[in-house]
């Protein structure tokens, strides 16, 4: 079978969008500017992943580990994303965007968590690309959650875990991005990411751009991918 021959674009990108504290230190500013900076550059990559097609965009905003974090720092996250959903909704909304949250956000505060279910709401309908937004989320998390309801549907089997999953609905994760350097996974999609594709940029988050993502799809196609076959 001459499957490599066929060259097929990404359908499904991930960025764990990691640097902004980085970001902000290099540049003698305080961590919550380089978060400023972090949700200037997700509008710039949602808008930029819709215009190159893409079908669905997961981005780690916030993982079960970062409660670890000051109390102050984790508060601007919280206010940062509740004003992003207030700035930048009606915009996504008209452009087709449907938002769809993995992660169990519902531990956030009762304000942002209400907030949420209305912009999910709003855009249910919608047909264009989805963004899926990593709130709360960590994939030990989400296994854990999907194998408990996998056991009370019948056997567990890969399968029956990754129907269960909060990306169930969402196409297989071709590729998967990190800024800023570090290269691990930081408990982001562990069982999406089987065969998925890596890439690991030192550009920090709040300075990529919808360049990088477009290199960074470019490369995808030329890379093979063998699914363990040959
Ligand atoms: C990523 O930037 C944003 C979140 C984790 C919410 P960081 O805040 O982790 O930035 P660095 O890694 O300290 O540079
Ligand atoms: C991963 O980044 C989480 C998000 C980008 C939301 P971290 O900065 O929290 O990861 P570690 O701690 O460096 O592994
Ligand atoms: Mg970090």
């Amino acid at each position: 079978m001459a499957k490599k021959d066929v060259v097929v674009g990404a359908r499904h990108v991930a960025i764990i969008m990691d640097g902004n504290g980085r970001w902000a230190k290099k540049r003698h500013l305080p961590r919550a500017l380089g978060h400023q900076r972090g949700v200037e550059a997700v509008r710039r990559i949602v808008r930029g992943a819709r215009e190159l097609g893409l079908e669905a965009l997961t981005l780690y905003a916030f993982s079960t580990e970062n409660w670890r974090r000051p109390e102050d720092e984790v508060s601007d996250l919280m206010g940062l994303m509740k004003r992003f959903i207030m700035s930048d909704l009606d915009e996504f909304a008209a452009a087709g965007v449907r938002l769809k949250i993995i992660g169990d956000y519902r531990a956030f505060r009762p304000d942002l968590v209400e907030l949420i279910d209305g912009a999910v709401a709003k855009t249910a309908a919608n047909t264009g690309t989805t963004l899926a937004v990593a709130l709360n989320y960590g994939a030990q998390d989400e296994i854990a959650r999907a194998a408990t309801k996998a056991a009370a549907l019948g056997p567990i089997t890969a399968e029956s875990i990754s129907a269960q999953l909060d990306t169930a609905d969402m196409p297989p994760l071709d590729l998967l991005i990190r800024t800023s350097g570090e290269v691990r996974l930081s408990n982001f999609l562990l069982w999406q990411a089987a065969y998925a594709e890596m890439m690991f940029t030192e550009v920090l988050w709040p300075d990529f751009t919808v360049e990088h993502l477009r290199e960074a799809l470019d490369d995808f196609r030329n890379r093979e991918r063998r699914y363990g076959g040959r």
